[in-house]
């Protein structure tokens, strides 16, 4: 249900048969304080400005033409031409009962539906995974699954780091240390492989020529070098690949294309720039000047996409990613998640993209860019001897924490209970840490806040929906309240029902800014109202109207499922006690 989009429809319909101009929209907004409705329409007063009236004249005239029945009980004006609307309390208790009995929760499918690639994830596979790219993984899958369940195509697209000269000098270690040990060597260490790689490359001059040698034969497609590069990529992903299992995201081998996918098309692509105007020599290297990055002097900015000496950049490969997007996958909407600090390079490849016509006005494209996680100290988030997080590290301290906890709060639960509910919570912890923070911001990484099970926090929302389920197994087998009729007397109960017809309007939100923090401020909404109406509306108790009883517990019903729904939608798991 879109009670927003339904309410601007009818503003809308209002105000046209007011004689008001199409181009004034009923800039439909939430009311801040429920004195004011649930709901106003505060496009009046622009529409008034240009028509040069008087905004409450305007404001009465569109409610004289406004037919709300059935969906408000009172429509007023307040202050200079604000109109407030106060929805029907009927009509929300009617759309509680069609969340409780729609799997989907009465979100409607897209239409017409997108196609939209999701470039998230991306690490370097000649390093381990660290805390910078847990950023990316976490809120690209969140957007990823979120426009799944809105019914647009979603192509997952893991643009990883498999290409580039120092893979020379990892697989010439990859091939001495495979003739050394068995063939079934793993890679147990990739941070520490890649140390040993670089320490033999910087000691040993022979083995730096054979790198070096290895990098042009792979670049001219030598077979033998080619086969053992290969090893290593399938060496190096399968520990991403052991990350996202973990952390539950859902990222799978087929949504890997990495940079060497595009190595063919990189020369075409710059002579194609040259050959558009758009990219020239200068001093040996090939780059696109362009005007719309000049500087305070007027000079314009400089893209390279080719290096003097002919080897080709992170630029080149986009270029060409961006004509696969467009051409093959047939993207109508592209979202790149990496941090902020690669702003420059995403508005230049998209400006240039679109200069050289690889990108139709009509497709979106969307850096979306990502704050710093800090430590305590307000600087990067690091290990205590300065080194970088690793991502696994990161996940096992999680749960060793997660685990305490939920020991000393519920020592009631068998071992096994234990140890999957404190995964759940660890992992959900983290992620929701960070899905919940506004994604531009850098954000303070803390252990204790995250693992708190007070405020906007996964374990918070996951204890809230154990909660739910223990008043579902207190009231027993029978499930007849189901098809009781809710009905909405109390105030908690009546501004629960309204946070729970509003699911479908966030999601769009989220969609359209591509911000899921929006969608965690509403769950944590949502669970809070939960909170108080339990405690302000008795359910199981002795004396209960059983009818009360029903309409309360298919009330619940509807909100445990859009609470599980929200959270899996951001990769986090529930469970049914904790
Ligand atoms: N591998 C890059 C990094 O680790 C991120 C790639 C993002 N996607 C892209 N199309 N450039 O920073």
């Amino acid at each position: 249900m879109n009670i927003r989009a339904l309410l601007s429809e009818k503003v809308a319909a209002a105000m046209a048969a007011a004689g008001i101009p199409a181009e004034f929209g009923p800039n439909l907004a939430l009311s801040k304080n429920p004195k004011f409705g649930d709901y106003q329409a505060n496009g009046a007063m622009a529409a008034a400005k240009a028509m040069k009236s008087n905004p409450r004249q305007i404001a009465d005239s569109i409610i004289q033409h406004l037919d709300l029945t059935g969906l408000a009980d009172n429509v007023e004006i307040a202050g200079p031409g604000f109109i407030n609307i106060y929805l029907s309390s009927a009509w929300l208790a009617s759309i509680s009962e069609q969340i409780s009995a729609d799997e989907h929760l009465t979100v409607q499918a897209a239409e017409p539906a997108q196609t939209i690639v999701i470039d998230y994830s991306a690490p370097n596979l000649a390093k381990e995974m660290h805390v910078g790219h847990l950023r990316s993984t976490i809120i690209g899958d969140a957007m990823a699954r979120l426009s799944e369940f809105l019914g647009h195509r979603v192509i997952r697209q893991n643009h990883i780091g498999d290409w580039g000269t120092q893979f020379g000098m990892l697989i010439a270690e990859l091939e001495e240390t495979l003739s050394e040990t068995s063939q079934s060597f793993q890679l147990k260490d990739l941070e520490s492989f890649y140390q040993q790689a670089k320490k033999h490359f910087d000691d040993d001059p022979a083995f730096a020529d054979k790198a070096r040698e290895y990098v042009v034969r792979l670049q001219s497609g030598d077979q033998a070098v080619y086969a053992l590069w290969q090893q290593f990529i399938q060496l190096s992903l399968a520990h991403s690949e052991e990350l996202y299992e973990r952390l539950n995201v859902s990222l799978s081998r087929d949504d890997v294309r990495g940079e060497s996918y595009y190595n063919d098309q990189l020369a075409s692509t710059v002579a194609d720039l040259e050959a558009k105007g758009l990219v020239i020599e200068d001093q040996g290297a090939k780059v696109a000047f362009l005007e719309e990055f000049a500087d305070k002097e007027g000079k314009p900015g400089a893209y390279i996409v080719q290096k003097q000496g002919g080897g080709f950049l992170y630029s080149t490969t986009d270029l060409a990613a961006m004509q696969f997007r467009i051409q093959d996958l047939k993207a109508d909407r592209i979202l790149i998640f990496t941090d902020a600090r690669q702003g420059l390079h995403f508005k230049q490849l998209f400006t240039l993209s679109r200069k050289a016509g690889y990108v139709p006005e009509a497709v979106e494209l969307v850096h979306c860019a990502f704050g710093m996680m800090m430590g305590a100290d307000g600087k990067p988030f690091k290990t205590r001897s300065g080194g970088t997080v690793k991502l696994a590290d990161l996940v096992d301290e999680a749960v060793e924490r997660s685990e305490k906890l939920v020991a000393e709060k519920n020592p009631e639960l068998d071992a096994e209970q234990q140890l999957e509910v404190a995964r759940k919570v660890a992992i959900g912890a983290v992620k929701y840490a960070d899905l919940s923070k506004t994604r531009t911001n850098d954000y303070i990484f803390s252990w204790d806040a995250m693992l708190s099970f007070e405020g906007n926090t996964a374990p918070y929302l996951q204890y809230a929906y154990t909660r739910i389920q223990s008043i579902f197994r207190k009231a027993g087998e029978s499930d007849a309240y189901l098809s009781a009729a809710v009905v909405l007397e109390h105030e908690q109960e009546r501004a629960l029902a309204l946070k729970l017809a509003q699911f479908e309007e966030v999601l769009l939100q989220v969609y359209r800014e591509a911000m899921p923090h929006s969608l965690c401020a509403y769950l944590y909404d949502l669970a809070g109202l939960t909170m108080s109406f339990y405690e302000n509306c008795a359910i199981l108790k002795d004396g209960v109207d059983p009818a009360v009883r029903d309409s309360r517990l298919r009330l619940s019903y509807g909100v445990a499922n859009t609470l599980r729904c929200g959270l899996d939608l951001l990769g986090i798991e529930v469970m049914e006690r904790m």
